[in-house]
């Protein structure tokens, strides 16, 4: 794989908990594996005031605590090429100091001009950043940067965190911000899910495998279940969460990325451009809900009470008679010939009965049942489970006869990353980062998808969805599956959840 290309990284939002927890352990383990350029810094930009020193020293407390294979030594090393500036990046203020900053720090280290900003601030501060950047002048891609190989062009690019926009409105409004400073090529929607490896092995599980693609359709498959549930409540994050919500948080962007992955079509190459336009096509296919029979197509919920934790309902700083839902599941389907009228069922939530990110394909039962003296009724169908986390399988279960006299069994067939292939998982931001940093936007989202994605779930977000997010049969007990409207909603059609055991 191809290094990152020398840059100074500029992180707007450096005090924030993101850059913290994962900005900078990521950072730096591409400096442990070498894919981070040795030509290239970091600089960290927040309203506080400290010197590098101090953001050196608060950043090793957390590094040794985020990364296992923490060595003194190389932190040095690393922690050497990390500055800091003050200055609230959504005024025009700190701008001249910023811009100097960034030249100077571009020749000590060589880094050609390239600059890349990563966007880790509150969401409402992105369009008056970027219109900073803009009128500071800051973007002048295609200038050339005399010190090295004169053929050599250099590059502005924005790296924009997770909740982009908040409704579709806004999400068009923000691209279009974007789009006044910097071209679409330059510009990187970051998804973090898109950084797992099974959710990119997906790829080379539909694409490279000649076997799976021609039963990956709606002749063979029966319907396909999306899952990312949580163990966790909803922490410090109260007024973020309360404004936000499971739709937002993970399925408007994370899950809508898993069921691209899912669903697309065969890309042309590998390449961003052949893979984003598969995503959008698939993304834009998706049928909306009828608005006046939503509770067919979603339900919501909120958390209870536990020993260990308040219901979500009376947690400090959630506003009172709120309805923002700690759980959703929704129904979709996609109006195309390879999916027609196969059920795409998703849900997330917190506080649920295990950390599990799944996807289980169930694949339609044989047409016929040879083994009714044996097995009466019908068979129950091949399922597939690729499975994002904790663990990182495949698993395909299929009947097989039992030893001994005619009867049959559901056994599993399982690939298991870990065992497959000898390498440690890194923090997902890492590679990621990298391929900004060499103009690679295959992991990142374009525009389009981005708003398909709004628009495909705007009908569970605005006030049709009110009749579905009210009601005491939507509240789940902690450490359960969800509400029994999540149960219902399958069940209306004959089928159930896979809770992994
Ligand atoms: C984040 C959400 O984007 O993803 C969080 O804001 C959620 O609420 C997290 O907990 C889940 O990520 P992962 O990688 O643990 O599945």
């Amino acid at each position: 794989m191809r290094n990152g290309d020398p840059c100074v990284l500029v992180i707007l939002g450096a005090s924030g908990d993101l850059t913290h927890r994962k900005l900078i352990p990521a950072m730096y383990e591409m400096h442990q594996a070498g894919t981070l350029s040795k030509f290239s810094c970091i600089l960290g930009v927040s309203r506080s005031k400290k010197t590098d020193e101090q953001w050196r020293t608060e950043l090793a407390v957390w590094v040794q605590k985020q990364v296992k294979r923490f060595d003194a030594s190389s932190w040095k090393e690393f922690s050497q090429r990390i500055y800091y500036e003050p200055g609230d990046a959504a005024i025009a203020e700190p701008y001249q100091r910023l811009g100097a900053r960034i030249t100077q720090l571009n020749s000590q280290h060589s880094c050609r001009g390239n600059v890349l900003f990563f966007m880790s601030v509150a969401p409402e501060l992105y369009e008056p950043i970027v219109d900073q950047i803009g009128s500071a002048g800051l973007v002048t891609e295609g200038h050339r940067w005399c010190s090295l190989n004169q053929s050599e062009r250099s590059w502005q690019r924005i790296i924009v965190e997770k909740p982009f926009g908040n409704n579709d409105a806004s999400a068009a409004s923000l691209n279009r911000s974007l789009g006044r400073v910097f071209d679409e090529e330059a510009i990187y929607r970051i998804d973090h899910y898109l950084g797992k490896e099974v959710v990119q092995s997906l790829l080379a599980f539909r694409f490279a495998n000649s076997i799976f693609e021609p039963l990956w359709n709606n002749q063979y498959i029966d319907h396909v279940q999306i899952t990312a549930a949580e163990v966790v409540g909803v922490g410090q994050r109260i007024a973020f969460y309360d404004a936000t919500g499971a739709i937002r948080d993970m399925i408007q962007s994370h899950l809508m990325q898993v069921l691209a992955f899912v669903a697309m079509e065969p890309p042309t190459s590998f390449g961003a451009d052949h893979i984003r336009s598969e995503k959008i096509k698939v993304i834009d296919a998706l049928q909306l809900p009828d608005p006046n029979r939503l509770g067919d197509f979603g339900a919501l919920g909120q958390y209870g009470a536990s020993s260990d934790e308040k219901a979500y309902t009376e947690l400090d700083g959630v506003k009172p008679g709120t309805t923002t839902e700690t759980f959703a599941a929704l129904r979709m389907e996609f109006v195309n010939w390879r999916w027609a009228g196969v059920p795409f069922f998703i849900r997330t939530g917190k506080r649920m009965a295990a950390k599990r990110t799944q996807i289980a394909i169930q694949f339609k039962p044989p047409a016929a049942n040879l083994f009714q003296s044996v097995m009466p009724g019908h068979l129950s169908g091949n399922r597939m489970v690729i499975e994002i986390a904790p663990n990182e399988q495949f698993s395909l279960r299929f009947a097989a006869k039992r030893p001994g006299h005619m009867s049959i069994s559901n056994v599993e067939m399982m690939m298991d990353y870990a065992k497959a292939f000898a390498s440690e998982a890194v923090e997902a931001y890492g590679p990621l980062m990298i391929d900004a940093m060499r103009g690679d936007q295959c992991l990142y989202k374009h525009r389009l998808e981005v708003e398909g994605a709004w628009r495909a779930i705007m009908p569970f977000l605005d006030e049709r969805s009110n009749g579905i997010r009210k009601g005491s049969q939507l509240n789940y007990a902690a450490g359960s599956w969800g509400p029994k409207a999540a149960d219902d909603l399958l069940a209306r059609e004959g089928r159930a959840w896979f809770n992994p055991m």
